[in-house]
This record gives C-alpha cells, sequence and structure tokens, in this order.
C-alpha cells in the first residue's frame, strides 16, 4: 500500500446531505489541469458535453460522442482529488432503451472512475434513472433548458414563460427526484420556478440560469473566465482571460519577431565536456 496520505473524495451522500445547509460550488472542467484548480474550491465537478462547444467549436451539444466524454472524464479524473466528479451521458447515449442507458453509463464509470452520471431529464428519462440508480450507479438530473433538445426547441431559451412549460419543467424535475437522482440540475429557468422546484424537491437543486435559492450554483468555468466574447446573461465574468491571453500572445508574437525571446537566460550552453543529450 502507498504511503502517501489519500485525499477521500467526496461523495453523492455528501451532496445529498447538504440540502438545505451552504450552497454547493459546483463548475465544470473537460482537462486535468482544469480539474486540479478547481478541486480545492468545488464540492461537484461536472465534466460536461458543453465541451462539445467549449473545447471543440461545435454549436450544439448534440454531436458529443460517449467516447469523447469518456476521454475528457478521464483527464478530469487525474487532475483532481477531492471533488466529486460527474460525467454527462451525451446525447444518444440513454434514450433508446434502458439497457443502453446502463451499458453506456457502466462505460463511463469503469474507464474513467468517476463517481456518477447526469441525463438531460425530460420525464420519459425517469425510467433510466431508476434504472441505473438500482444497478449503483447514481444519476444527476438536468431538468429546464435541456441543451440536448436545442433541435426540438429552436434554440437556447429559457423556461417557465407559460403555466403549461412550468409545469412540465416541475413534472420533470419531480420525476428525476422520485426516480432517485441524487442532485438535479436546473438550467435557464424563471427564479421563482426554480424556488419552486428546490422547495418541492428532497434532492439539492444546482442553479444554472435560475435562482439564489437553489441548493448550489453551477456555470460553465469557461464563461465565468471570460475565455469567449459573449456569454449568456446569467454568467458572471471573474476573469477576463480573453485579454489577458491576447495580450500575452502579442507580447510573445513582438519578442520573437524581434529577437528579444530567447534571451541567453533561456538557453542552453553545454561545456565542452558535457554529453549534448545532458
Ligand atoms: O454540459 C454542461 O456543462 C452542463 C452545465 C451547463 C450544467 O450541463
Amino acid at each position: 500500500m502507498s504511503s502517501h496520505t489519500k485525499i477521500a473524495r467526496k461523495t453523492v451522500r455528501h451532496i445529498t446531505a447538504s440540502k438545505g445547509k451552504a450552497p454547493l460550488v459546483c463548475l465544470t472542467a473537460y482537462d486535468a489541469p482544469m480539474g486540479a484548480l478547481l478541486d480545492a474550491h468545488c464540492d461537484l465537478i461536472l465534466v460536461g458535453d458543453s465541451v462539445g462547444m467549449v473545447v471543440h467549436g461545435m454549436s450544439s451539444t448534440v454531436g458529443v460522442s460517449l467516447d469523447m466524454m469518456i476521454m475528457h472524464g478521464q483527464a478530469v479524473m487525474r487532475g483532481s482529488q477531492q471533488a466529486l466528479v460527474v460525467v454527462d451521458m451525451p446525447f444518444g447515449s440513454y434514450e433508446t432503451s434502458l439497457d443502453q442507458a446502463f451499458l453506456n453509463a457502466a462505460r463511463i464509470l469503469k474507464e474513467t472512475g468517476c463517481q456518477a452520471v447526469k441525463i438531460e431529464s425530460g420525464t420519459y428519462a425517469a425510467d433510466q434513472i431508476s434504472h441505473l440508480v438500482a444497478r449503483g450507479i447514481p444519476v444527476m438530473g438536468h431538468v429546464g433548458l435541456r441543451p440536448q433538445a436545442v433541435n426540438v426547441d429552436g434554440g437556447f431559451r429559457a423556461k417557465g414563460r407559460t403555466s403549461e412549460e412550468r409545469d412540465r419543467v416541475l413534472a420533470e424535475a419531480i420525476a428525476a427526484e422520485r426516480a432517485g437522482a441524487f442532485a438535479i440540475v436546473v438550467e435557464g429557468v424563471a427564479d421563482d420556478l426554480a424556488a419552486e422546484i428546490t422547495q418541492a424537491v428532497a434532492c439539492p437543486t444546482i442553479g444554472i440560469g435560475a435562482s439564489s435559492q437553489c441548493d448550489g450554483q453551477i456555470l460553465v468555468t469557461d464563461d465565468m473566465l471570460g475565455r469567449f466574447e459573449w456569454a449568456p446573461k446569467f454568467v458572471r465574468r471573474y476573469a477576463d482571460l480573453r485579454a489577458i491571453i491576447d495580450t500575452a500572445v502579442g507580447e510573445f508574437a513582438e519578442d520573437v519577431r524581434s529577437r528579444r525571446f530567447p534571451s541567453e537566460a533561456e538557453l542552453y550552453k553545454l561545456s565542452k565536456g558535457q554529453s549534448k543529450a545532458g
């Protein structure tokens, strides 16, 4: 056994026990260095299928594959040590049948070592959630604006404008909770509806463009760090990485073109007797 002290990861029990207590801090990550940076601050790191848009330049999450999610999930697991890591089940990997959902969710858990999966849970997905939970796979639900439904919705539109829509989103959340979801992401819904959902379900709600009354908050990390020119209204920008990167890369380009880089201090100077490989 290794003599290194192993830091225990948070479990889904930590997350469910937080209902009504201090808000849960959640962010997305897709690679090991970001997983490592977020780890000390976050209760939960989501390897979201937003990776398709944020990292791979896709126009929606629909084209994201199971293999992509597994690769990014493995990287985040290597980088992090204490946060609960949840990996998204991408579009087309769970809807067909209970067997399909189980086999793909089991692949995610076995090949990444993450502790849970997330399913965008219209009411139809309640069967999938209970099937997975009964077989040992913790599931986080996701209701309201479901990015995988972008082609039915005709865009990324906030939910809760009509009473029919409000009833449907509330029913989706209750169905996910009854099916055994350990937490539910509530995305892009009217503030009061998100608060109502939070009251109505026993598991924690994680808001994104939802309500300060949710049991936790999540943002796409790259949005809140200002890596993109545009971000949704609900994103608070905590940094302007685009400007920082632009300035740094501009300075590098200038230094290279003017031969100011590399300097003497940045060069290897091998003494005569020394091997070139050393
Ligand atoms: O894919 C994702 O990053 C998500 C969050 C926006 C909740 O689902």
